[in-house]
């Protein structure tokens, strides 16, 4: 079964975040929305805090972050507890995202990676597999990290 993929953007995202949704429902996902809905200015923590908290209580979607370079939502979406967001910007960030990180939510920029770009990201990311053994004592020590200090 095709992974849920809960999506969110600010005003910059919103653009490729929209032309992004029609591929995915197209190629058969299911996509949640979680905003923002149109191009007034709005600010992209709120919209990372949104993805990042669905994501984290979810067993198996993945999130999908747009802002203008991916790298606010990605600061802002790995502030919440069980979140490995990771911005990818082509097919290699894409499969490394996945198969090395294990991230559960992927950032794009849309003022720096055309739809194409963004397409062969996201197809690679979703077609990719975690690949355990040594990134697994990685990523766990990156679980670890969230501890309180
Ligand atoms: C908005 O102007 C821009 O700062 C935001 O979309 C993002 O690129 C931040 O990282």
């Amino acid at each position: 079964m095709k992974e849920k993929i809960i999506i969110g953007s600010d005003h910059a995202g919103f653009p490729l975040k929209e032309k992004v949704k029609r591929w995915l429902e197209k190629e058969g996902y299911a996509v949640s929305d979680l905003g923002c809905f149109s191009a007034e200015r709005c600010d992209y923590p709120d919209y990372a805090e949104k993805v990042a908290k669905k994501v984290a209580k979810s067993r198996n979607a993945i999130g999908m972050l747009f802002c203008g370079t991916g790298v606010g939502m990605s600061i802002a979406a790995n502030k919440i507890r069980g979140i490995r967001a990771a911005v990818v910007y082509n097919e290699f960030t894409g499969r490394m995202a996945r198969e090395h990180n294990n991230a559960n939510i992927i950032c794009l920029g849309a003022r720096t990676t055309s739809f194409n770009k963004a397409k062969e990201a996201i197809k690679a990311f979703l077609n990719a597999e975690f690949q355990g053994g040594r990134h697994a004592r990685r990523v766990k020590k990156i679980k670890e990290l969230e501890r309180d200090v």
